[in-house]
């Protein structure tokens, strides 16, 4: 457990649930990405915490920002980023949206179909633009499914046509899937937009540059790899494919930046063997589904625990949210031990959630108030 957040919890008992993010860690985990990787140019992934003290942070530390909607470009231009640190990377953009960017000064964004091309073209007249190739999530904890991305087929016309429209086809990206926990996901996907790339250069486009996306893991209940381990597996293929002709390398971390700098502090609503001996006791916080954790669904991320006293006597639970609806269940089939003396109005700790909690969090669903947020 972090010292600072644990510090934090004592001296200040703060009412649960409750997010709280050590911003020191994010700019520690910035950092980390950035030496890892110093041929990219990082572009922290909003979405995964908009938060305005990590927002600030990272600017000051020089960041650029992957931003999903007007909305989250808005927070970053108020943190102080530049407009043209700023990529509107959602696929899927309302027209307002690309009006606002585009007045704000947003000159990047992307694309993965003919009619947000013409959107784009429409409203965001001469901006550099990246097209989005579908690439396998084999191996994500998370995976982005296949609601985002194009064939290298469908890419190849779309950015001539971009061309043809007065847009600047400036490059390709693609997204591995979050909490990706393998290196050849990158390597398979680069091959894949390199020969994209090597296609459209030699039919005169002058794309300059690869967006990698996110996905990359952070530490839950189980070891993955280092941040190393994925840059030396990307840089090993970039130069294979590539060799002397690197284009720009943009990477979009979102979980990795902020997942690990994050706790969330929750109480302890019920426990209850539910009359039943053999089964597990069902443990009720005051957290669920709805109020962040949005994650569990299918028990994909598999939060780590912590009572205070982790080594007391234990036994399998399952793990459940506060409100009536039967889907806020967060464990049943992944095993989980907690102390045997578990009692309600204890607190507890899920590690690991600095990333895709808060703005997870339903506003008053059942009506819980929203998860408290502090960045220390
Ligand atoms: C376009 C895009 N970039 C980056 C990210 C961040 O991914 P991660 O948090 O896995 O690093 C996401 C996550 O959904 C995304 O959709």
């Amino acid at each position: 457990m972090n010292p600072k957040i644990t510090r934090f919890i004592a001296e200040n008992n703060p009412a649960t649930p409750c997010l709280v993010v050590d911003v020191d860690e994010v700019e520690n985990r910035y950092r980390a990405i950035g030496r890892a990787l110093p041929q990219a140019r990082v572009y922290y992934a909003v979405k995964a915490n908009p938060a305005m003290p990590i927002l600030t942070r990272l600017v000051g530390l020089g960041s650029c920002f992957d931003a999903a909607s007007w909305e989250e470009i808005s927070l970053c231009l108020e943190a102080g980023a530049q407009p043209d640190a700023i990529s509107f990377g959602n696929t899927v953009k309302k027209v307002s949206a690309i009006q606002a960017a585009y007045a704000a000064g947003v000159r990047m964004f992307v694309f993965d179909c003919r009619e947000e091309l013409e959107k784009l073209a429409r409203h965001a007249p001469g901006s550099r633009v990246y097209c989005r190739l579908l690439v396998d999530n084999y191996g994500a904890e998370w995976p982005l499914s296949r609601k985002f991305g194009t064939t290298v087929e469908a890419a190849r016309d779309l950015m001539l046509e971009a061309r043809d429209m007065g847009l600047d086809p400036y490059g390709l990206s693609f997204h591995v899937g979050s909490q990706q926990l393998s290196a050849e996901a990158y390597e398979v996907a680069i091959a894949r937009v390199a020969s994209l790339f090597t296609d459209l250069s030699a039919a005169g486009l002058d794309l300059r540059m690869v967006n990698l996306g996110g996905g990359f893991p952070i530490r839950y209940r189980e070891d993955v790899p280092e941040i190393d381990h994925f840059a030396d597996a990307i840089v090993h293929a970039m130069t294979e494919h590539f060799g002397n002709a690197q284009p720009e390398m943009l990477v979009e971390p979102g979980r990795f930046v902020v997942g690990a700098a994050g706790v969330v502090h929750t109480e302890v609503v019920l426990v209850s063997a539910r009359g039943r001996q053999d089964g597990p006791r069902w443990v009720y916080l005051d957290i669920g589904r709805f109020g962040g954790l949005a994650e569990t669904e299918n028990e994909s991320i598999r939060y780590a625990i912590r009572t205070g006293r982790d080594h007391a006597p234990s036994g399998p639970v399952a793990l459940a949210g506060p409100t009536c609806d039967g889907a806020d269940i967060l464990y049943e089939k992944t095993h989980y031990e907690l102390p045997l003396d578990l009692e309600a109005g204890e607190t507890i700790d899920l590690m690991g959630t600095g990333a895709y909690v808060s703005t997870y969090c339903s506003t008053r669903f059942n009506g819980f108030a929203p998860l408290g947020e502090h960045y220390i």
